[in-house]
C-alpha cells in the first residue's frame, strides 16, 4: 500500500524536525513542505528535490493539492483559518500548535480518539510529557489539586513558540484537566538560556490526595507509563521523588535521541514522536496500510 502523503505547513523548529522524522519512517512521505515565504531554508529544500510552496496551506488546497495527513507546525492563531479550509477536504488535521482548535491526543492516555476526529490537537511538548504521569496517578490518588512545571532551553522555543506562550499555558492546563480527571490544575512554563543548554524537565505534583499509596506501588505505576512513552519518545523518564501525605511528585526529563536535534530538545522530539505516531494509526484506520499492525498504545 503506499505511504501516507503529508504536509508539513511551517517550516520551523517543529517542521523541520518533522520533515527529518517523517524521512525516517516508511509509511509517511513528506509530500509537500508549505511556507508563507521564499526563505532560505524552504530553498534549499528545493533544490534537494523536495516539493515546496511559498504561498500558504490554504492557497495549496484551494489550486487542488491533496494530502493525506497535514501537519500544522505554524502559529496557533494561523490553524483556525488551516483547519477551517482543510475541514472541507479528505485529509486529517494534525495541530503541533496550542490553538486549541482539535480533539487533545497523547498517544499513552487517547491515541484511539484518533479515530473519532478529523482535527487532532497535539497540545503542547509539556502536555505530552505530563498527561501520561497525570492520568495514570489521579486514577490512584485522587488529588484535589495537581501543579505541573516545565523548563526548556531557549533555543529549542522559535519565534512561533513565543509568540504562542499564553495559548501554550492555557491548552496545556486545559488537556490535564481533560484528560487527567483532576478537577484542578495549574501549569507554568519557564525558558532557560542557560549554557550548557538544559534538558527538557517538568516536576509533576498531585496534592490534597484522597488516598496514599505505597511508594512500591507508584514506583511500578510510574514505570508502567514511561515504558508507554518511550515507545515514540525513547529520551523519556519519569522518576517518583516525594511521597508524602501532602504531595505526590514525579520529576519528569526528555532528552532527544534523534540524530538531527541536540539531546536537549526533548519538547521537539517528545510531541513530533506522538504526532508521527498519531499519523500512522490514522494510515492503518483509513486502510493506507492493511496488514500493519494497529495496536492501541496505553501505558
Ligand atoms: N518549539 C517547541 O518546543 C514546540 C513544542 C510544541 C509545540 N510548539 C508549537 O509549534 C508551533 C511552531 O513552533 P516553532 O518553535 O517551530 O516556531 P518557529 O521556529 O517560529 O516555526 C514556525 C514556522 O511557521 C512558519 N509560518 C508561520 N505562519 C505560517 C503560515 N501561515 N503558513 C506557512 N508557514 C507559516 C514560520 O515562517 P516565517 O519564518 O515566515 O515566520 C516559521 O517557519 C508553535 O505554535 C508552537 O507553540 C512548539
Amino acid at each position: 500500500m503506499p505511504a501516507l502523503r503529508a504536509a508539513i505547513v511551517g517550516a520551523g523548529l517543529i517542521g523541520m524536525d518533522l520533515f527529518h522524522r517523517i524521512r525516517e519512517v516508511d509509511d509517511i512521505e513528506v509530500a509537500m513542505i508549505i511556507g508563507r515565504s521564499r526563505t532560505r531554508r524552504l530553498g534549499q529544500l528545493g533544490e534537494q528535490g523536495y516539493a515546496v510552496s511559498y504561498r500558504g496551506l490554504v492557497e495549496e488546497l484551494d489550486d487542488g493539492a491533496d494530502f493525506d495527513v497535514i501537519f500544522d507546525a505554524t502559529d496557533a492563531r494561523t490553524h483556525p483559518g488551516h483547519w477551517e479550509r482543510a475541514r472541507t477536504t479528505r485529509s486529517l488535521m494534525v495541530d503541533l500548535t496550542p490553538s486549541h482548535v482539535g480533539v487533545p491526543v497523547v498517544p499513552v492516555v487517547n491515541i484511539d480518539h484518533v479515530r473519532h476526529s478529523m482535527n487532532i490537537s497535539m497540545v503542547s511538548c509539556a502536555g505530552q510529557a505530563s498527561i501520561p504521569i497525570l492520568a495514570k496517578l489521579v486514577a490512584h490518588l485522587a488529588p484535589g489539586y495537581v501543579e505541573v512545571t516545565a523548563t526548556a532551553a531557549s533555543s529549542s522555543f522559535g519565534p512561533g513558540t513565543r509568540r504562542n506562550a499564553n495559548e501554550f499555558i492555557e491548552s496545556t492546563r486545559d488537556a490535564i484537566l481533560e484528560l487527567t480527571g483532576s478537577p484542578s490544575a495549574k501549569f507554568m512554563a519557564s525558558v532557560s538560556p542557560a549554557r550548557p543548554a538544559p534538558d527538557f524537565r517538568l516536576s509533576v505534583s498531585l496534592a490534597d490526595c484522597g488516598r496514599q499509596v505505597p511508594d512500591a506501588d507508584l514506583e511500578s505505576l510510574v514505570q508502567s507509563v514511561q515504558d508507554g512513552v518511550r515507545r515514540y519518545s525513547p529520551g523519556y523518564s519519569a522518576r517518583l521523588t516525594c511521597n508524602t501525605p501532602e504531595v505526590v511528585t514525579v520529576d519528569v526529563a526528555v532528552q532527544a535521541v534523534a540524530a538531527t536535534l541536540p539531546s536537549h530538545a526533548g519538547n521537539l522530539e517528545i510531541i513530533n514522536g506522538a504526532a508521527v505516531q498519531v499519523a500512522r494509526l490514522h494510515g492503518r484506520s483509513s486502510g493506507q496500510r492493511q496488514g500493519q499492525p494497529g495496536a492501541l498504545m496505553t501505558a
